[in-house]
């Protein structure tokens, strides 16, 4: 595994030349705007890039980005990686390490999610306080990447706390609600039964999706700070729960995708 790390990380960097990221960001589901406030120095197809997986969700385009946010050097995922797809979670994480060994000192992720917490409406901003892992295993499992971090790493912390304080701060001056809560992290690809979505509500969860964790998991072994922050594209409580159409959650984000961006840029910006 450290081989093929250093393999890409290798290919990348020949590619770069001496541009150094400093902050990583994924970007969700219908979030890919970002982008286009990026001074785009180094646009890479997944394809490209040898030991990536190669994404296959439709809603994602694919690609490593190096470029400018704010004046910032960054390197920005265009489409992730979910275990449904059937990648190992390893897979899925690949990207995070590689980021991590071109020298990428924190990190940003964002997501679409249902809104369990009844206080939540459709298009809301969630910033991540805290996770729930459900997924059906982790990226951790296996032989110890001692290289990149602890067998036994620490998640009593794992949202970076300044950087949640500064994002509040950001919403405020711009006059728009950030909601905060916990991110539970779900297999899928389906939805949740109504049974089910009770059932996260009961766990303390306040927003459900299919990301996100394990790449935040891969991140804290390696120490990165993080900060994560999910769109509300659906509300999943008893009296709200609707048939969800990949369309609608696609326009939700997209509804909320100028405040994403913004946020993003922003906390980039005052980094
Ligand atoms: N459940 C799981 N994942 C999701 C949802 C949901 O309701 N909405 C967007 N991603």
């Amino acid at each position: 595994m450290m081989q093929q790390l250093q393999e890409t990380t290798s290919y990348l960097q020949h590619r770069i030349g001496s541009f150094a990221p400093e902050f990583g960001i994924i970007l969700g589901t219908g979030l890919g705007a970002l982008v286009n406030d990026i001074e785009v120095e180094y646009s890479i197809s997944y394809a490209e890039i040898p030991n990536f997986p190669v994404s296959t969700v439709e809603s994602h385009s694919g690609k490593l980005i190096f470029g400018r946010l704010a004046e910032r050097p960054v390197v920005v995922m265009q489409g992730r990686f979910h275990y449904y797809e059937g990648y190992s979670m390893e897979q899925v994480v690949f990207p995070v390490r590689v980021m991590k060994l071109l020298g990428v000192k924190k990190l940003f992720v964002s997501n679409a999610a249902g809104g369990l917490n009844p206080a939540f409406n459709t298009s809301d901003l969630m910033v991540i306080t805290d996770h729930i892992n459900l997924q059906p295993s982790n990226p951790l499992i296996g032989k110890n990447l001692d290289e990149l971090g602890p067998r036994f790493p620490d998640m009593s912390d794992v949202y970076n706390e300044e950087l949640i304080r500064q994002a509040m701060v950001i919403a405020e001056d711009a006059d728009f609600d950030l909601r905060e809560g916990v991110y539970v992290s779900v297999p899928g690809p389906m939805l949740e039964t109504p049974a089910e979505y009770k059932y996260l509500s009961i766990i303390g969860a306040d927003a459900v999706g299919m990301s996100t964790v394990p790449e935040v998991i891969a991140a804290r072994h390696m120490g990165m700070p993080v900060f994560a922050v999910s769109v509300i594209t659906d509300m999943c409580t008893p009296d709200r729960i609707k048939k969800v159409v990949l369309a609608d959650i696609l326009e939700a984000a997209a509804i909320a995708e100028p405040r994403m961006t913004r946020l993003i840029k922003e906390l980039v910006r005052i980094q």
